[in-house]
């Protein structure tokens, strides 16, 4: 039976405690947040998901406060319908341009400008081109996709976005891979409604897979990286890039010491607001 109603949290904080706010969101399945100065509409297809946000916030902010945060948060979980949520929810998603010839569209965008659309359905999985990591990536793949390599690994697909962007900027040969299922679902829709049908998705973590790739990308976190860098390593062509992002500024000393025991001292560094990206 088609449901009639949403739930949302309406949302007042300080700016330091956005980052947080929206991780937490992600991790349990919010269907899209809004943010408006210091106010954020976190949006849950159902009252559960919507209440679980609510509980787990409550021991989120007791947490900061225990480390010092001084600032006001509040909050209220509301309840809206379903028409109204679609057009706010909708409006919400803004076209992103990336690079110099990428823009990151949702699937009710018109765009009639020369950049090389990616279509991407929001709410479904991570990397809807919202997120500073996930343009880092794609601009260091637009700047190294001018040497015309031939073949690229996203390890940690999400969406898709990163795979989809790189087959169409004339990557011929793209694997995308993903632990979760989910993502995995995703990724295919999007691969679909792009056209974008012969990147091959599986669902695997790099240890599963053979074979070398000119640039294998990583968009996970700094444990996420450390863990499979050695597979990272094992899947790159000699001469090949490892793309990283998903490391916070704050870590970026940890992960150079990482970088130096695995014998790397050649990288190019770049940051997006709290975020970072190295290409190797
Ligand atoms: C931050 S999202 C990145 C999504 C997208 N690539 C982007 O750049 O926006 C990280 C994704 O990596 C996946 N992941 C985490 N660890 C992984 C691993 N060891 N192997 C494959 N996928 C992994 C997660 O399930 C998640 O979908």
């Amino acid at each position: 039976m088609k449901r009639s109603f949403y739930w949302f949290i309406d949302l007042y904080c300080s700016s330091d405690l956005k980052e947080p706010v929206t991780a937490l969101a992600h991790s349990l399945n919010s269907s899209g947040i809004q943010i408006e100065n210091n106010r954020m509409l976190i949006y849950f297809q159902d009252h559960d998901s919507a209440m679980q946000f609510s509980l787990m916030f409550s021991r989120l902010k007791k947490e900061l406060v225990e480390l010092g945060l001084k600032g006001q948060v509040d909050w209220s979980l509301k309840k809206g319908e379903f028409q109204q949520w679609n057009r706010s929810w909708q409006k919400s998603i803004r076209p992103v341009e990336v690079g110099r010839s990428l823009i990151i569209l949702a699937p009710w965008h018109s765009y009639a400008g020369k950049r090389v659309r990616v279509i991407i359905e929001p709410g479904m999985a991570f990397g809807t081109g919202q997120h500073e990591t996930t343009r880092l990536c794609l601009e260091e793949i637009e700047r190294l996709s001018s040497r015309k390599p031939m073949s690229l690994l996203d390890v940690g697909t999400g969406s898709g976005i990163l795979a989809i962007a790189a087959m169409k900027l004339g990557i011929k040969k793209v694997v995308a891979i993903d632990i979760d299922h989910d993502a995995i679902k995703a990724a295919i829709k999007n691969k679909e409604i792009n056209k974008t049908g012969d990147i091959l998705l599986v669902q695997a973590s790099p240890s599963a897979l053979k074979g070398h790739f000119d640039i294998v990308v990583a968009n996970l976190t700094l444990k996420g990286i450390t863990g499979v860098f050695k597979e990272l390593k094992r899947l790159l062509d000699k001469g090949g890039n490892i793309i990283l992002s998903g490391i916070l500024i704050e870590q970026e000393h940890e992960l150079l010491r990482f970088l130096a025991s695995q014998g790397i001292s050649e990288y190019r560094i770049i940051k997006k607001g709290k975020w970072l990206g190295l290409t190797l």
